[in-house]
């Protein structure tokens, strides 16, 4: 019964049409969500969007633990390898210098395995990786059959000195990821409270990120270095890090190009909290 139906042309004709428009939809999905041509949505806004930007994220993370971190393999076996030594150089200055033989490292922003490393001669490290999305990352890293060399907490950036409290690392670190936050000043408020008086905060962030990478994504602020100063920055806002911090930090902020490209820079940034001052933020 249902094949002669199917045959009638002017059943076919209208089906023929919906599938079209389905497969058109599709192709537009695909392209609209594709990473290859450049076309993830524009946002305009660090809240508006973000739940959707958070679960793209996820995707992201997803697909690098599924390809054993495809073309940066050699980065996914450091990540992955207990043994793995410190290879920021920034960070191994402030390791160097530290007067402690276990040295505490608060990894904001970690991704699902940190970035730190694990061992540096003549020194323990003691690392605490972060991230808001540490929950999925779980998720991924037991679909992957994977276990990082130390699992990650929940604590987003905004709210680490209710998590963790005051004056308990020697470094707090973030790598690319302060970029991809509501309120990058308000997580490095948080990082000066959480180091110990005397501690340091290093920030390696690709120079005006979010404008490279059209503020799709979770990418929604630019650091930068103006006039030695940090800034963050966003259409219609700019934060002097350094000037905010007056008083209570120390900030040396440089540019430093980037090993693989050569076209992409850095910008480095160490803040030293002053060890005789009371922090101004509650
Ligand atoms: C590009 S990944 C960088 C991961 C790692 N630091 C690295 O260099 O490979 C950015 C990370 O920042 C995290 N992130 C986003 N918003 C954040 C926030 N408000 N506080 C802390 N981390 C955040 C994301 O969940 C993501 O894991």
């Amino acid at each position: 019964m249902i094949g002669p139906v199917l045959e009638n042309e002017r059943v076919r004709k209208p089906i023929r049409v919906l599938r079209q428009w389905m497969d058109r939809t599709r192709a537009r999905v695909r392209r609209w969500h594709s990473r290859e041509d450049g076309s993830w949505r524009t946002r305009t806004d660090p809240v508006r969007g973000r739940k959707h930007a958070l679960r793209e994220e996820v995707g992201y993370w997803r697909d690098w633990l599924a390809n054993a971190g495809g073309k940066w393999a050699a980065e996914y076996a450091y990540r992955f390898d207990p043994a793995a030594e410190v290879a920021d150089p920034a960070l191994r200055e402030l390791l160097a210098a530290s007067p402690r033989d276990e040295v505490s490292v608060l990894d904001v922003g970690s991704g699902p395995v940190s970035t730190v490393g694990y061992r540096f001669p003549g020194k323990s490290i003691a690392l605490v990786p972060v991230d808001p999305l540490a929950d999925e990352y779980d998720r991924l890293l037991a679909r992957a059959a994977v276990v990082p060399p130390v699992r990650v907490l929940r604590a987003d950036g905004e709210h680490l000195l209710e998590q963790l409290g005051r004056d308990r690392f020697d470094i707090a670190y973030a790598r690319n990821a302060l970029d991809h936050a509501v309120d990058p000043l308000a997580i490095i408020e948080n990082m000066v409270a959480v180091v110990r008086p005397g501690g340091n905060i290093l920030l390696r962030h690709v120079r005006n990120e979010a404008v490279r990478q059209a503020y799709v994504q979770l990418h929604q602020w630019n650091f930068d270095r103006h006039d030695g100063h940090l800034v963050a920055w966003r259409p219609g806002e700019t934060t002097d890090v350094t000037a905010a911090l007056a008083g209570r930090a120390d900030v040396r902020c440089y540019l430093e190009p980037a090993e693989e490209d050569g076209a992409t820079e850095w910008v480095v940034c160490v803040i030293h909290r002053h060890a005789d001052q009371p922090l101004a933020t509650s």
